[in-house]
């Protein structure tokens, strides 16, 4: 089977069975002996101090085995951000102190025999508190801006030209201000943690995209040599960036291990899904554009502003993309954060992109109106064919041609331009477009590349099964490198005892690990090549390098007749097996090249005028990606990120009682995500795309993109039916009776 036969194909994911028949172990679900049960306390108040606090009660209910808080808890070192190469979303170690700075901080872990014995102790713990006005409002006179945000420790701020002058004097322009809410966390998976301490090694079984992060990290916190630590992950329940940097109940669950001197397992609640594990920042964007009669965009301004948490600094960079979009000659981007006492916020699907691009890809629809001008033809008047930015020609672009299938597949020529005219019975309905991006990035990962004696393959890397098809993937990259069939080969992951592979996360897993996949596959294939031609004994005795090419999975040599497959070549070779280690070596700084994915979404809704209510009747999604390796789980990937949208854009926001600084709607029954009845068929078209520049495989990576893009294509087609622009997500219906 060749490579051309196998990328691309929609094989089924390899960890299917083990899923729906309940084997395959997730991290709430490793049994150790002796087990206990820890419940993490949160802080009622989000602002203030621990007055005191009285556990004697607790302590003595039934199986209780301990409880800690900052009285008691053991010292720790500090570990080091995820900024700056460790794990930790929040660098506050918890029980560090009596401060409170967010409600649901824990101030509290009792650890019982019984996850009920410890649910009911927890219920018997009594604090008071010194509580202060909680400061959960941008507007809060006493918040305090910081300028200049910086992203990843990358400035957020550009400018080229001159704007002012250009938006002033452009012909046409659109000047508005989009709010987009906090946004919460919900895999279906809630973070999980069992910690096993064993003869001064520990042993972390954690719900993580990050388990070299998360084990470096842990390393730290506890004094001990890296190779002490192990951190297990199998499967992942779901993740999008709440699993990637290191929550405190992480640190918690490890520290009370050691403490009780038992494995300790940690489970969250959905509830402390919503306080505990980061969410997506609320962000406050105003977006100017100005343009010339004939929709030349002569100036974009977007800044604004986002939340970042007490003592700790994650920007959701909304600005990010925004200079590579569009060729303006005149631009300014920047942002500021603002302390509340909320939880750090943190990465989440697509993070900048996906409230950017409802920002940006709004205020491109309302230009189009402003300039009577179809939405996908003032797109294409300033499509930029080089990076605006830094002027570096694209990897590769198939943005036009996303642009053009989805007009053809939607039916865009059918849509009425006059909002408000097309109707059914009560139902208006409207259709609107907007553009997706995501960037391309590496990082660098090794892989163990093993032949065994029967022709099986085995690739080895510390990655991560997120529900994305990792497994899947991972082995249909080897096979088709190797030319053999996909289930000659396994791929290994979800153990730091497994080769360095970095967080999942970037949409780069793919283009990372796969390209260290990749390699190592062809390493097995240059060593035993070399190893033919070297032997005194082989059919390929004596051959110069480069003549014995793999063809079909055989090795062959024009000069001679013979081919030997892996299992043949090894005996030749007498060897009962071959073990290679691969390590990527990205570069990207190096390629004066600008790699990013690009898509167009298309969507059709239908919208009660009486009742407001807002249905999504149609989605087209068309992605240029790169290479597609599985079709079957890169639709997925795609889909899943539009419902994500579908969800920010119809229904999720977190709301906050602005007294006391604690969550209403914690909880799935009033923070509302798409359900099925939520949901249309999504199409999703891919546009055939070879980019030879970004890496061996030619992978954009998918995880991500799906998501961007999406609100804003609500939001214009919600505007196309109502006549009504709602800046603020989500649509919802009061804000349609305004
Ligand atoms: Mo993603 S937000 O980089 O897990």
């Amino acid at each position: 089977m060749s490579t051309a036969d196998l990328i691309g194909r929609g094989l089924d994911r390899v960890d299917g069975p083990l899923k729906v028949t309940g084997r395959a172990r997730y991290s709430a679900e490793f049994p150790a002996k002796q087990i206990s049960y820890a419940v993490a306390v949160g802080s009622e108040i989000a602002s203030g101090k621990i007055r005191s606090l009285n556990t004697s009660e607790a302590e003595k209910a039934p199986g209780v085995i301990a409880v800690i808080t900052h009285k008691n808890c053991p010292p720790m070192a500090q570990g080091k951000s995820f900024e700056l190469g460790g794990a930790l979303a929040d660098l506050r170690m918890p029980l560090s102190d009596a401060n409170i700075y967010h409600a649901g901080q824990y101030v509290a872990v009792v650890i019982a025999e019984s996850l009920e014995c410890a649910r009911h102790a927890a219920t018997l713990l009594k604090f008071t508190y010194i509580e202060e006005d909680p400061i959960v409002d941008f507007s809060d006179k006493k918040a305090q801006h910081i300028d200049n945000a910086k992203f990843m420790g990358q400035p957020l701020g550009k400018s080229r030209g001159s704007v002012e002058p250009a938006l002033a004097a452009a012909s046409v322009k659109v000047d508005n201000v989009y709010r987009t809410p906090t946004v919460n966390h919900n895999p279906m998976e809630t973070h999980a943690t069992t910690s096993v301490w064993d003869s001064g090694k520990l042993t972390v079984y954690d719900a993580t995209q990050n388990l070299y992060g998360s084990r470096g990290t842990l390393a730290q916190i506890f004094s001990l040599p890296t190779e002490n630590v192990r951190v297990v992950c199998k499967f992942i329940g779901g993740a999008f960036g709440c699993k990637g940097a290191m929550w405190p109940h992480v640190v918690l669950c490890a520290m009370a291990a050691k403490a009780v001197n038992r494995p300790v397992k940690l489970v969250l609640t959905r509830p402390q899904m919503f306080t505990n594990v980061g969410h997506r920042a609320e962000t406050e964007q105003r977006v100017a554009i100005g343009a010339d009669q004939n929709g030349a965009i002569q100036a974009i301004i977007h800044e604004g502003t986002s939340h970042t948490s007490m003592n700790g600094d994650f920007v959701e960079p909304f600005t990010k993309t925004t200079p590579m979009f569009y060729t303006s000659p005149n631009l300014r981007v920047g942002q500021s954060v603002v302390r509340l006492n909320k939880q750090l916020p943190t990465f989440m699907r697509a993070p900048g992109e996906t409230p950017g691009m409802f920002a940006l890809e709004s205020a491109m629809d309302e230009l189009a109106y402003a300039l009577d001008m179809d939405p996908v033809a003032l797109r294409m008047k300033n499509y930029a064919t080089e990076d605006p930015d830094n002027g570096h020609p694209f990897s590769s672009k198939g943005l036009a041609q996303c642009y053009k299938v989805g007009c053809a597949k939607i039916g865009w020529d059918k849509r009425n331009k006059q909002p408000g005219t097309r109707r059914d019975g009560d139902w208006l309905y409207g259709m609107g477009m907007a553009s997706a991006t995501y960037p391309t990035m590496h990082f660098n990962a090794v892989c163990d590349g093993i032949l065994n004696g029967d022709g099986t393959f085995v690739f080895k890397s510390s990655t991560h099964e997120m529900g994305t098809g990792t497994c899947t993937v991972m082995a249909q990259i080897g096979a088709a490198r190797l030319g053999v069939p996909a289930d000659a080969v396994v791929f290994e992951l979800g153990d730091t005892d497994y080769p360095m592979a970095p967080v999942s996360g970037g949409s780069a897993t793919v283009s990372t690990v796969g390209s260290a996949v990749d390699g190592a596959a062809l390493e097995i294939q240059n060593i035993l090549a070399k190893k033919l031609a070297d032997s005194a004994t082989s059919p390929f005795s004596g051959l110069p390098q480069g003549e014995i090419e793999v063809k079909d999975g055989r090795f062959t040599a024009l000069s001679r007749p013979d081919t030997l497959s892996y299992v043949e070549a090894l005996k030749a070779l007498d060897l009962a097996s071959l073990a290679v280690k691969f390590q990527t070596k990205f570069n990207d700084h190096a390629k004066k090249v600008s790699m990013h994915s690009f898509g167009a979404h298309f969507i059709e809704v239908k919208v009660d005028q009486d009742l407001g209510i807002v249905h999504v009747t149609r989605s087209v999604g068309v992605f240029a990606n790169g290479r597609i390796i599985n079709e079957k789980t890169c639709r997925s990937q795609i889909q899943g990120g539009i419902v994500m949208g579908i969800g920010m854009a119809l229904e999720e926001a977190a709301i906050m009682d602005k007294r006391t600084g604690r969550m209403v709607n914690g909880n799935l029954g009033e923070y509302h995500v798409p359900v099925n009845a939520d949901v249309p068929d999504i199409e999703v078209h891919f546009i055939p795309e070879e980019d030879t520049v970004i890496n061996s495989i030619g992978a954009k990576g998918v995880g991500e993109i799906g998501i961007t893009g999406v609100a804003a294509a609500v939001a214009n087609a919600v505007y196309n039916a109502t006549g009504k622009r709602i800046r603020h997500l989500p649509i919802t219906a009061d804000k349609l009776f305004v």
